[in-house]
């Protein structure tokens, strides 16, 4: 059983300056929200409530203002730095303790996850012990991510950012890994951009044929934050749906105690923390008696 995450949450967001000179990219708004409570509350759905947020050393401070140590969330969260965006399976070097040879999930903090059926998907993937997990999503843009092509029902090729794909399967930006990972990741090679490569990880679990796959479908959305279009269209995609509902996607607060995590008490000093704003509204709202 998966009890434990990473949030890799660093990078230079290079393809978003100026916006990122000085803003990390995962604290960049996404609609009403900053861009990291999403794939927290991703976790948060699976419930999974072990973290670690891994960021830029000059970055930490603004994670741990916004979420603490995790208790305000009835979770626990750990910071810890990445020196250099030097590859995502870092991040199972960095997070080696804290993994403490379990079972451990990865998300991207720039990764939005949108759709019916996704938190049954999540509990049933947590129950991993053995191999790796990947969730693939079908795009028209392959050649920015990873991608996997499938021959005979059979994993064929991994590929990082490939010219041309057949299958147009992106591997999304969660992973779900056995706790070999930490070991795998520190013999991995960095590549013709000297980075590790999340590709080449999974490549070594595919030589074990410990390597599955799942199909997020139609009907689920995994939206890019990666370009200034992709993030107002990502923010629209949420205003859209939220104000349709009335209810809020990534209300990190609002999962916490739907799952008897926090109490009203709990929801009030959130409430003062964030002040007078919309969000507060929505938390007013859905607490009238705290
Ligand atoms: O989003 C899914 C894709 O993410 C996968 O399909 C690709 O296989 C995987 O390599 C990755 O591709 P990207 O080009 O989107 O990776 P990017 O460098 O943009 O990093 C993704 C996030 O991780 C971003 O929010 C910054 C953070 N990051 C990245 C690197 C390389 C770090 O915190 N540290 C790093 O060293």
């Amino acid at each position: 059983m998966i009890t434990k995450a990473i949030i890799l949450a660093g990078g230079t967001g290079t393809r978003l300056s100026p916006i990122t000179k000085t803003i990390n990219k995962q604290l960049l708004p996404l609609f009403d929200k900053p861009m990291i409570f999403y794939p927290l509350s991703v976790l948060m759905l699976a419930k999974i409530r072990d973290i670690l947020i891994i960021t830029n050393k000059k970055d930490i401070n603004s994670f741990s203002n916004l979420f603490g140590d995790g208790k305000n969330l009835g979770i626990k969260i750990n910071y810890m730095e990445q020196k250099k965006a030097n590859g995502l399976p870092e991040a199972f070097i960095i997070g080696e303790k804290f993994i403490n040879n379990k079972s451990v999930a990865l998300i991207l903090g720039d990764n939005f996850f949108y759709g019916q059926g996704f938190t049954k998907r999540l509990s049933k993937n947590k129950k991993l012990t053995n191999g790796c997990k990947i969730f693939l999503y079908k795009v028209k843009n392959p050649q920015d991510y990873g991608t996997l092509e499938i021959k005979k029902n059979k994993i064929d090729a991994i590929k990082e950012k490939p010219k041309k794909s057949k299958s147009g399967l992106a591997i999304t930006g969660l992973y779900f890994f056995d706790k070999n990972v930490v070991k795998f990741s520190k013999k991995l090679k960095p590549s013709k951009r000297n980075e590790l490569e999340i590709t080449d990880l999974l490549k070594v679990y595919k030589k074990k044929n410990k390597l599955s796959y799942e199909f997020m479908g139609r009907g689920s959305a995994w939206l890019d934050t990666g370009s200034p279009k992709n993030l107002l269209s990502t923010s629209e995609f949420i205003s859209t749906i939220e104000d349709r509902q009335g209810l809020k996607i990534g209300c990190i607060e609002e999962i916490a105690f739907n799952y008897n995590w926090i109490n009203a008490k709990q929801i009030k000093k959130r409430i003062k923390y964030y002040g007078k704003s919309e969000y507060s509204n929505y938390l007013k709202k859905l607490f009238p008696n705290v």
